[in-house]
């Protein structure tokens, strides 16, 4: 599955989007080194803080069909709008909460992971790695002398 193809799926996520509140809608797309495919949308709920976003479900669906190890690249794209059209000429990139979500894969994997990050539109992506979304990050190694 090639880039394009990747930040499609997370568009079409995103358009199953639960957000009422922001009406931002954000889709998420995960491929394993395996090439097997998941997705996720943000759900929000009427408790604001409760909300979810579309990494975060993704990366639980990514956990329970290969694993977290095995994430190779994801795709994550939205903008305002739900159910049939997106729009928005910005692209999206993980909060700081997802990009310690992600983090902690690739820390599992030893591999950084890629990011391709859309917008509402389909007009424009932008390309990160986890590592420079998020520079000396705390991970599973951080808790290493811990005896946990
Ligand atoms: N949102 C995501 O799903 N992922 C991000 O990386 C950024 C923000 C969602 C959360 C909320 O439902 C809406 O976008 C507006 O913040």
């Amino acid at each position: 599955m090639n880039d394009e193809q990747l930040i499609a799926a997370a568009r079409a996520a995103a358009l199953k989007a639960y957000a009422p509140y922001s009406n931002f809608s954000v889709g998420c797309a995960i491929l394993s080194v395996d090439g097997e495919m998941v997705t996720g949308a943000n759900m929000e709920n009427a408790c604001y803080r409760l909300g979810v976003c579309a990494e975060i479900s993704a990366l639980t669906a990514a956990q329970a069909k290969f694993g977290l190890a095995n994430i190779a690249r994801i795709a994550v794209a939205g903008g305002d709008g739900s159910g049939t059209e997106l729009a928005g000429s910005s692209t999206v990139t993980p909060c700081g909460g997802c990009r310690q979500s992600i983090l902690e894969a690739a820390h599992l994997s030893g591999r950084d992971v890629e990011i391709l990050c859309g917008n509402g539109d389909g007009t424009a992506h932008d390309r990160h790695s986890i590592a420079a979304l998020i520079p000396f990050g705390f991970g599973p190694e951080s808790l290493k002398d811990a005896g946990a």
